[in-house]
């Protein structure tokens, strides 16, 4: 006899076990009904809504109009929308570094997406790490789910020139660090850096995560860059929670989301924007929940097949708030639609290429170039390994200076981020602006739990006489709003035994961008002799807490940083 019991729904599913389900519904409904919510609401699908609002998250200001706005989108839909909070990451508030925390605010939010009885959710977050946390619990929960984000900053004006977080706090700060600036100029353009709500105003992190949330088709079309203070944010937002609803209506899952095809189409959006060398970790995290392998290898087929279209500050002249105007990601996505998998279904129910077929065609082609007139012929970004980074090292080279791609050079070793703070501005550094300098310890291992850091800065006595770049090698990471001829994410790392913790000063290492590879140029012998000296005490193991959950199972960077116990097994074919 076939089972005609209706599946649980709403605040029906997911009943709390006291051994009696029928006392359980009956205890929750009442429970529910102490929030005023009438009988007839209690029977509607829900919509859960991650929020993310935080007094110690700048970028999640508007985060409580927001989930407003979802709210009424769901209700109009015929749905009821409740709203629960997460951990919220605020990128510098946080120490050691966000990225530390990624992985438990991923647990925090597949834990209660799944814990808690809803038949969608609306993820809001949009500082780095928050995106990519709640798309990997989203991932791991496989609850139907659709991301909004914050959406970035509008720029502001001071003294004639436009100015927004975070690539101008970059270049004043180098002008400070030179002497060219004062400590008052320097304090009168910290407040007028970041002046409105949302996320940092360049193709940064958190615009790269937000364009590839998009271009995963986690994201409603044409959401990624409004910014914050945008109303198209609002209604894109009310458009999010009925979109919840159709989601939840459809079971669409996000393991019918982000595919292998998705994935791709997703690295390829990452290179035609020069998006930030951190959204690698962060895709390869998130796919790694859908059991599917980011291979650096791939990204660099795809690097020398994707040109640079979009000319954004780090690398350009513009902000988020024009490619908004410019025609947003949809542009860019229209551009490459040769180069894509149109077959993938996205969060709106269609295609993407149902999506791009329906789109209106207008893109402002100074900031969104043609596919045939490109910026650059070759991705922003690519993988090196050899024998300094048997497992890759990325370098953003839309961001870097083509003059230092093939070079070799003497190595300057700092072998903490203390060492490092110690010494550079030091006039005994022994260094000139030919050498490399390298940075040890700073990578998912390291206490430090991989930092932004990889941007070193050019050493006092250099910047002072006018050095602008040098190579710079680390297991760090890199702030997406940083430019320079920066090798990052070397793995392994040197806490975890890489050769990396091998290197000493005045030894050499020879760059190649054009053959992909970074290698330490001393003999296997010497590098044996020193890993016995150095012996495998590696940092301590912390007593208790996440810290030592993460230190017993965070992965490298070419796996995403994740936890090892958190990925989903590999798909098979
Ligand atoms: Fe949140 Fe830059 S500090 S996006």
């Amino acid at each position: 006899m076939t089972d005609t019991t209706p599946e649980p729904h709403g605040l029906t599913r997911g009943l709390t076990n006291y051994g009696d389900m029928d006392f359980a519904r009956y205890l929750r409904l009442s429970m529910a009904r102490s929030m005023g919510l009438s009988g007839n609401l209690l029977k509607k699908p829900v919509v859960g809504i991650a929020a993310t609002y935080s007094e110690f998250n700048n970028c999640h200001r508007l985060v409580p109009e927001l989930v407003a706005a979802v709210k009424r989108g769901v209700l109009a839909a015929g749905g009821l929308p409740l709203e629960f909070p997460t951990i919220s990451l605020g990128e510098v508030f946080l120490n050691p570094t966000s990225l530390f925390f990624r992985n438990l605010m991923a647990m925090d939010t597949e834990e209660m997406v799944r814990g808690q009885p809803m038949d969608a959710v609306v993820l809001v977050g949009g500082c780095d790490k928050t995106v990519p946390a709640q798309l990997m619990g989203a991932v791991s929960a496989n609850v139907p789910a659709i991301q909004v984000v914050t959406g970035p900053m509008m720029t502001g004006r001071w003294r004639g020139e436009r100015l927004g977080a975070c690539t101008d706090c970059r270049r004043f700060w180098a002008k400070f660090r030179a002497g060219e600036i004062d400590a008052e100029t320097i304090e009168e353009v910290e407040g007028n850096l970041a002046t409105t709500a949302g996320t940092c105003a360049v193709m940064g992190t958190a615009s790269t995560m937000a364009s590839l949330a998009e271009a995963l088709g986690m994201m409603l079309p044409g959401t990624a860059a409004i910014p914050a203070v945008h109303a198209d944010r609002i209604r894109a937002a009310e458009a999010s929670g009925a979109a919840a609803m159709m989601l939840a209506t459809k079971k669409l899952r996000p393991d019918q989301i982000i595919t292998e095809k998705s994935v791709e189409n997703a690295l390829r959006v990452l290179l035609a924007i020069g998006g930030s060398t951190n959204a690698i970790i962060h895709l390869t995290a998130i796919a790694g929940r859908a059991g599917i392998t980011v291979d650096l290898n791939r990204l660099n087929e795809l690097s020398d097949t994707t040109p640079v279209l979009v000319d954004l500050k780090p690398t350009g002249p513009f902000y988020m708030e024009d490619l908004h105007v410019a025609g947003g990601i949809g542009a860019v996505l229209r551009e490459l639609k040769p180069l894509l998998h149109l077959d993938v279904m996205t969060v709106s129910g269609e295609t993407l290429g149902e999506r791009l077929a329906a789109e209106p065609g207008y893109v402002d082609h100074s900031v969104v170039r043609k596919l045939e007139e490109p910026l650059q012929p070759e991705g922003g970004l690519v993988a090196l390994f050899g024998s300094l980074a048997p497992r890759g090292a990325i370098l953003k080279r839309a961001a870097a200076d083509p003059k230092l791609f093939e070079k070799e050079a003497r190595a300057v070793v700092f072998t903490s981020l203390e060492d490092l703070a110690a010494r550079i501005d030091s006039p005994d550094l022994d260094v000139t602006a030919d050498d490399f300098l390298v940075l040890q310890n700073a990578g998912p291992l390291s206490p430090s739990g991989m930092p932004e850091a990889g941007y070193l800065p050019i050493p006092g006595k250099l910047a002072r006489a006018g050095v602008k770049d040098m190579v710079r090698i680390s297991d760090a990471r890199m702030s997406g709003t940083a430019y320079g001829t920066i090798v990052l994410h070397v793995s392994p790392d040197a806490a975890s035994g890489g050769p990396l913790g091998l290197v000493r000063n005045g030894d050499r290492i020879r760059l190649s961008v054009k053959n992909r590879r970074i290698d330490l140029l001393v003999e296997e012998a010497e590098l044996a002799r020193r890993r016995t000296e150095m012996g495998d005490a590696g940092p301590a193991r912390p007593k208790r807490g996440y810290a030592r959950l993460y230190k017993d199972q965070v992965l490298q960077a070419d796996e995403g940083c994740d936890l090892d116990f958190l990925r989903a097994e590999p798909q098979r074919d």
